[in-house]
């Protein structure tokens, strides 16, 4: 098989970036978390200890450098050199990422960077709006999602597991507004584009939605 360019969108929760890493196992592919680059300029945001404004991230934007592992099948991610894979998954970073990925000189930087990583093909790369924008020639796009109850549901005992003690309800809104963000911003939101293929695992196990992806890619 040629190395394919996958590219797969879809709104939080959806299961992409476990089912997008696990596929790009099975394939021998790298895989691209571009979620957890707009999560790193977060991260950085926040060590400044003030208020979090546009222009502080803009600022902060300006000389970071985010870099991305990927080492037998797990991602590390790194801001200016230091591991912060864990770091960025907080609440605190998660209530303030989709301010940070809303802004123009953040996506520019980012998507540079993304295309860069993706051109060498046989990479599985997940996000928002990589088959719309950052990879509009990708071989094949995916646009993954579960329905909210479910979504929630899974980034709750997610959260559980981690050690994070979080009411589901509020979960669930704080998802519901993170999709309004990310579904209605200016620049590059996130939508299902015309030559995506539909991939609903609401009711599907991880396992199911591997072996979905596997069979779109053949
Ligand atoms: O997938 P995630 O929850 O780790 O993504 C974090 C945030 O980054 C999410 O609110 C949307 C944004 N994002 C984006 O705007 N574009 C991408 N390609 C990936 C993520």
């Amino acid at each position: 098989m040629k190395n394919l360019v996958i590219a797969i969108d879809g709104p939080a929760g959806a299961g992409k970036s476990t089912a997008a890493r696990l596929a790009a196992k099975k394939l021998n592919y790298t895989y691209i978390d571009t979620g957890a680059m707009y999560r790193a300029v977060a991260w950085k945001t926040l060590q400044n200890k003030e208020k979090v404004t546009d222009a502080l991230i803009i600022e902060v934007v300006k000389d970071i450098k985010v870099s991305l592992h990927y080492e037998q099948g797990n991602t590390l991610v790194f801001v200016d050199g230091k591991e912060v894979s864990g770091e960025i998954r907080t609440p605190e970073v998660t209530g303030i990422v989709s301010q940070v990925a809303k802004l123009r000189p953040v996506r520019e930087k980012m998507v540079a960077l993304q295309r860069k990583m993706a051109a060498a093909g046989a990479v599985v790369m997940d996000g928002r709006d990589i088959a719309s924008h950052v990879l509009p020639d990708a071989d094949v796009k995916i646009f993954l999602t579960a329905s909210i109850e479910e979504r929630a549901q899974r980034r709750w005992k997610e959260m559980k597991n981690k050690g994070y003690a979080v009411a589901l309800d509020g979960l669930q809104a704080e998802m519901a507004a993170r999709d309004k963000a990310d579904s209605e911003r200016e620049i590059s939101p996130l939508v299902q584009c015309k030559d995506a293929i539909l991939l609903d695992t609401t009711g599907m196990d991880i396992d199911e939605v591997v072996t979905a992806i596997l069979n779109m890619c053949r």
